[in-house]
């Protein structure tokens, strides 16, 4: 039981972290020849640094050196901190440490995604079909076409017109059809593109109550909500295998997780070998071990990575996940608002957070400007940064944008209908973090108004490239000037 105070002092806690992020201060001039403050809305894509990971790996370097060894001193130090990123992992997803194993896997969700797919396809080959939703980013989505022989795409619930979490009885009746082919039920846990929450533990239960496994891309999830994999109300809502990254959960550079039942990954050879993962090797022969993590984790680790990883997870821990998730429900549903006032503005998804929730992300298009013309002018005049085009999740961006352009057919002529969906080949999103506050919803509110009011102006100058993107016609910005690799060796060895 939390008491006011508890709740007082981690809200604290929490303003401290999100005040702090590493790179919220950082400057550029805009179009207008003034330097302005950045205002960050890019954390779906990758979240920026807290302080306190950047100052753990700083207090860890002087000890740095290989893992796997008790030979000297930086390696027991190293070992052992390596080992104790992996339980804070566990701890962090609620997965109890005698079923569950957690292994870092390449640099993000897309290397664990990738694993889950062919290790679950080679341990159970008759089951050769995977079920996964239209929301899915193709990361959890073209591993399973890879690995297997069907991939059954579930449609989005709709509420009202408007696209909401996954389908739950068109999950149900693909169990039933596919039924002892199915090998697993693969869905995200927080759309990357609208923010909208699937509710994991349902679909847990129903693939669980028809034979199959269920793997959880949280990627998106897991710096917005608390995961639960194991002690759920009834056990067949445990989850059997998450996925996220460690770049969009505030550690940039970190490694991509899994989590699983050990006993998944137990029965096949682990699919990467080398140094690491074996207790044996002969010319002939060798021995893969038992032990995990280790037999999923060949070769040297990214020690820095997992450090700087299990640093934010615990920091975040600290606060507690329900907190942050409370704070940030807040904020999208203040920007569901706040966008609502735009003229002429379309946001994708179900927006009544009473009949859908979300965290995360919200995507749009201004009716009357190119999606990528309005990242560009939100960059270059307004220093917001957002991220446009389709997010890598191609079939639900397309399914969402043409039954918007459905609805306005009725009123628009051919032609008039015929430049919205060429201006209307993606969207734009802006997405939070912990740092995120109301005043930058506020800025983005603003500057949408503004250019919706002054499209003309925008219009002639820019210019269209031919690969979709538009570029100022006499602004230029050359990164160089404020940051090169070389540029900066270069200014170091001189000092
Ligand atoms: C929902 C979702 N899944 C998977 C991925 C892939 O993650 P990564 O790029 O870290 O491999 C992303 C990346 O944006 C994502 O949003």
């Amino acid at each position: 039981m939390n008491t006011s105070k508890e709740i007082e002092q981690r809200l604290l806690i929490l303003k401290k972290l999100s005040s702090e992020a590493v790179n919220l201060d950082t400057h550029y001039t805009l179009a207008t020849g003034e330097l302005t403050k950045r205002v960050y809305l890019d954390s779906t894509a990758s979240t920026l640094q807290l302080k306190v990971v950047h100052e753990v790996l700083e207090k860890y370097q002087p000890y740095y050196s290989n893992t796997h060894s008790e030979s000297h001193f930086g390696a027991k130090l190293s070992t052992g901190e390596y080992q104790w990123a992996h339980q804070m992992v566990l701890d962090f997803v609620q997965a109890d440490p005698e079923i569950y194993t957690a292994f870092f896997a390449g640099s993000g969700a897309t290397s664990g995604l990738n694993r889950v797919a062919s290790t679950l396809a080679e341990r159970n080959p008759k089951r050769d079909v995977v079920i996964t939703t239209v929301m899915e980013h193709h990361s959890n989505d073209l591993p399973h076409r890879k690995q297997f022989q069907e991939v059954i795409h579930i449609p989005a619930a709709m509420s009202t017109n408007s696209v909401g979490c996954v389908n739950l009885h068109r999950l149900e009746e693909a169990l039933e059809e596919y039924s002892e082919r199915v090998n697993y039920v693969a869905i995200t846990g927080v759309s990357n593109v609208t923010g909208i929450i699937n509710p994991i533990h349902e679909v847990a239960e129903l693939a669980h109550r028809h034979g199959a496994l269920v793997v959880i891309d949280a990627a998106q999830m897991a710096a917005h909500l608390p995961i639960r994999m194991s002690g759920n109300e009834s056990p067949e809502q445990d989850l059997d295998v998450v996925v996220f990254s460690g770049h969009k959960i505030y550690a940039p550079g970190s490694p991509g997780v899994v989590i699983t039942r050990k006993e998944l990954f137990a029965e096949v050879e682990p699919q990467e070998i080398g140094g690491g993962v074996v207790d044996d090797v002969a010319i002939n022969r060798y021995i893969i071990t038992d032990k995990f993590p280790d037999r999923e984790e060949a070769g040297t680790p990214n020690i820095l990575g997992a450090i700087g990883l299990a640093a934010a997870l615990y920091a975040l821990q600290t606060v507690g996940m329900d907190l942050i998730a409370q704070e940030e429900c807040r904020l999208i549903n203040y920007a569901l608002d706040k966008l609502k006032t735009v003229d002429n503005l379309v946001i994708y998804g179900e927006t009544d957070c009473t009949k859908c929730q979300r965290t995360g992300a919200v995507s749009f298009n201004l009716k009357t400007l190119d999606h990528a013309l309005v990242a560009s002018v939100l960059n270059d005049y307004f220093n917001i940064a957002v991220r446009n085009h389709c997010f890598c999740a191609h079939p639900y961006v397309r399914e969402m944008i043409t039954q918007t352009l459905l609805e306005e057919a009725d009123h628009l002529t051919e032609d008039e209908l015929e430049k919205l969906a060429e201006m209307h080949r993606g969207m734009v999103r802006a997405s939070f973090g912990i740092y995120s506050t109301e005043e930058h919803v506020d800025a983005l509110t603003e500057a949408l108004k503004h250019i919706s009011a002054n499209t003309s102006f925008y219009r002639e100058h820019y210019q269209l490239l031919p690969c979709g993107n538009f570029r100022h016609k006499s602004f230029d910005f050359d990164h160089t000037q404020i940051f090169s690799i070389k540029g900066a060796v270069d200014q170091i060895l001189n000092s």
